[in-house]
């Protein structure tokens, strides 16, 4: 194991049994539905990646960037680095998320997806940390991977510092990594 993992939280072997039946609901719900599933850089590439794989009904895939001014996603100002390329208007689109956290990031790619007009839009997160919810954001994902406790991640996407994403497990990292 990566010496700077404390524990790991999710294996491997439960992530794939994870992807597998997320993607399963989400074929029943969206096939014949030419669906668009779209992904916010960076944190979701790899369980996007999986996911899309075991999408078996014809569907499009797409990506958008957005950053926090004036420090982390916590103070909720949210711009668009990269938005989509394709037209969502009429179509049904599926948010594939890494990590629902404060909420912030998440709620405002709603918002902004369904001003684009989608004829549906749903949201499928890996992952949701409800402890650390913002008041005020009631949103509630329509599938969700795992939820956790409240502590630091990394792994299968998720950095530290950009660092980590390639780990294939969810872990926890070392408090002394991050307290240094
Ligand atoms: P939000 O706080 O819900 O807006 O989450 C914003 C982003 O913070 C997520 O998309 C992740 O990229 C990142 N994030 C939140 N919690 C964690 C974590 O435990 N580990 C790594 N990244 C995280
Ligand atoms: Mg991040």
């Amino acid at each position: 194991m990566e010496k700077s993992i404390k524990e790991i939280l999710i294996t491997e072997e439960q992530i794939r049994q994870k992807v597998e039946e997320l993607a399963d609901a989400l074929n029943k719900e969206y096939a014949g539905k030419n669906p668009i599933f779209v992904g916010v850089l960076k944190g979701v590439v790899i369980f996007f990646a999986d996911m899309v794989r075991k999408i078996n009904t014809p569907c499009e895939i797409d990506f958008m960037c957005i950053s926090s001014y004036g420090g982390t996603s916590s103070t909720g100002n949210v711009v668009v680095k990269k938005d989509l390329s394709v037209d969502i208007k009429g179509r049904h689109v599926v948010i594939l998320e890494d990590i629902y956290d404060t909420g912030n990031s998440l709620d405002f790619v709603y918002k902004y997806l369904l001003g684009k007009e989608p004829a549906s839009l749903k949201i499928c997160t890996l992952l949701d940390k409800p402890e650390r919810r913002k008041p005020g954001i009631t949103l509630v994902p329509d599938y969700t991977g795992f939820v956790i406790p409240n502590e630091f991640v990394v792994g299968y996407g998720l950095d530290f510092n950009e660092h980590y994403r390639n780990l294939p497990y969810i872990g926890v990292l070392k408090p002394e990594v991050y307290q240094n």
